[in-house]
């Protein structure tokens, strides 16, 4: 199957998704508050899995070569831009719930949080829609790889602070913090495993 196909197909699928959930919560939930933010909820643990299989696709591959993993490895691009579509319907429901219930919302928002979501969307849009052969040319390969990995790494930090904080509560919040924590785990065993090897003499 070529790269392009597939790549209508993930983006096609999580449209799917995304309408899925709007619906459930809907049907669930109805078109008030509880709804609107149950919709919030699912558009972000959706962000989780995506972005959970942009981190996996490398050391995937690295540690379990076969095609199943440098399949996904080769998608982390279109499995980015997927990312950044789920979180793209995050922030429109957010605007929504703040524009139509904006209480307890605007009181219950700390400006920390408020600023590191932010720049999670200003980074993501960053290592998404700027296109890579222009950014290698501009910063060269290196700075390129940094700024993304710093990228990825912040989101990393937004994403698993967000569950941390639900976990008393949620006991969805530590199956999501602890999918976070083994992507993380894998991405150290395959940096571990992929590093030159000391020439003892
Ligand atoms: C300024 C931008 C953002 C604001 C104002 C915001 C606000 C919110 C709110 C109010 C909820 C809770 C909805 C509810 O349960 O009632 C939520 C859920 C969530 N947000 Fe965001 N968010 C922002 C950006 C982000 C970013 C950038 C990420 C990840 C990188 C993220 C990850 C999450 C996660 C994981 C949840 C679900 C938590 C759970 O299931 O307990 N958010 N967000």
């Amino acid at each position: 199957m070529t790269l392009r196909i597939t790549e209508s197909r993930i983006m096609n699928a999580n449209g799917l998704a995304l309408t899925g959930s709007a619906l459930l919560c809907l049907l669930i939930s109805g078109a008030g508050e509880e709804g609107l933010r149950a919709f919030v909820r699912l558009t972000a643990w959706q962000a989780t899995l995506i972005f959970s299989a942009v981190l996996a696709g490398k050391p995937l591959e690295t540690l379990i070569p076969n095609g199943w993993t440098r399949s996904l490895h080769a998608r982390g691009r279109v499995l980015l831009k997927a990312l950044a579509f789920s979180m793209i319907t995050h922030l429109m429901a957010l605007c929504l719930l703040a524009l139509v219930f904006p209480e307890p919302f605007w009181s219950t928002l700390s400006s920390l949080s408020l600023a590191a979501g932010a720049l999670a969307y200003i980074l993501l849009g960053v290592v998404t829609f700027i296109p890579e052969r222009f950014a290698v040319r501009e910063l060269g390969p290196r700075s390129w790889r940094r700024l993304r990995g710093a990228a990825l790494g912040f989101l990393w930090i937004v994403f698993a602070q967000t569950y941390l904080s639900q976990v008393p509560e949620e006991p969805s919040a530590f199956a999501f913090f602890s999918l976070l924590c083994l992507v993380a785990l894998l991405l150290g065993v395959a940096r571990f495993r992929s590093r030159p090897q000391e020439i003892v003499q």
